[in-house]
């Protein structure tokens, strides 16, 4: 069995309408798959539901983490099992430091590690640790005491994502778009940090909209989103095909159309 097996996964609105329509996934430690498809199919959906946005309802299907499920289980909980997601638009949090919400975010996983008691790490440590990831992912030093994501430009935002996870150590990766809006070096540097971290105890779904980023992350799996659904499968040269030919040889016209550009 897969680390991460998503089976038969039916995502609905609030309203009711159905947005991801039977997806099947299964992601190892040591893959990373990437998701690639139109504006408005319903990637991010896909992404908010596995870490249990409660806007996003699953309405058939499961998703199993090690074997266990996760659709009743809330985002603390989910991400305390090591999911993590990289938002396509990061939110902003007003009053909170960096460096607060990461020790915050790395002491709640290390107490649900601990079987619920608490274990917080030693400040030294923890400080020790941030400026060696932020070192790596060549985000300023300074950055740690602003407020998260207040006034960071986009580039800036998707840094901290992976400073983020590179921070949690988690099991499964889910990053949405974290190369959009990025320079050439930035790209190189946050596809480097999540290179170092696929291995043997980490797995990535990379959601992209580019072939760029792949090549500096090669994908063991290339999966066609359309409509709410995986349209086709393949390697690395399914995203090389797509680059070329765009979606319309996977999906009639009509599902193309209407998704935001
Ligand atoms: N909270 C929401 N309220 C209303 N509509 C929503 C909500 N979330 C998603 N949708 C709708 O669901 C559809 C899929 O959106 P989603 O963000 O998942 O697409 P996407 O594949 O990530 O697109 P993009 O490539 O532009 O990021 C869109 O029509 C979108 O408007
Ligand atoms: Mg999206």
């Amino acid at each position: 069995m897969a680390l991460l097996e998503i089976k038969n996964l039916h995502v609905a609105l609030e309203d009711g309408t159905e947005i991801v329509k039977g997806v099947d996934l299964a992601i190892d430690t040591n893959e990373v798959h990437a998701v690639m498809g139109p504006n408005g199919s319903g990637k991010s959906t896909l992404a908010y539901a596995l870490m249990g946005h409660p806007a996003y309802e699953i309405t058939e299907g499961e998703i199993l983490l090690d074997g266990e499920e996760l659709v009743e289980l809330a985002a603390d909980e989910r991400a305390q099992r090591g999911l993590f997601l990289a938002f396509q638009y990061p939110y902003a949090v007003p009053g909170v430091t960096v460096a607060s919400f990461l020790r915050s975010a790395v002491n709640a996983v290390r107490k649900a590690r601990n079987g619920g008691v608490d274990d917080p790490v030693p400040v030294p440590e923890f400080r020790k640790r941030l400026m060696a990831a932020m070192d790596e992912l060549g985000v300023a030093k300074e950055m740690a005491g602003r407020y998260l994501n207040e006034g960071f430009s986009g580039g800036e935002k998707k840094r901290i994502e992976i400073l983020q996870m590179a921070m949690l150590d988690p099991r499964i990766a889910v990053l949405d778009e974290t190369d959009s809006g990025l320079d050439i070096d930035a790209l190189r540097v946050v596809a480097g940090g999540v290179k170092s971290l696929v291995g043997e105890t980490m797995g990535a779904l990379v959601i992209t909209h580019y072939q760029r980023i792949l090549n500096y992350i090669t994908p063991d799996y290339v999966h066609v989103f359309v409509g709410g659904k995986i349209v086709a499968e393949g390697g690395p040269e399914l995203a090389h095909k797509l680059e070329a030919e765009g979606y319309e040889a996977f999906a009639p016209a009509e599902a193309l159309a209407g998704g935001e550009s």
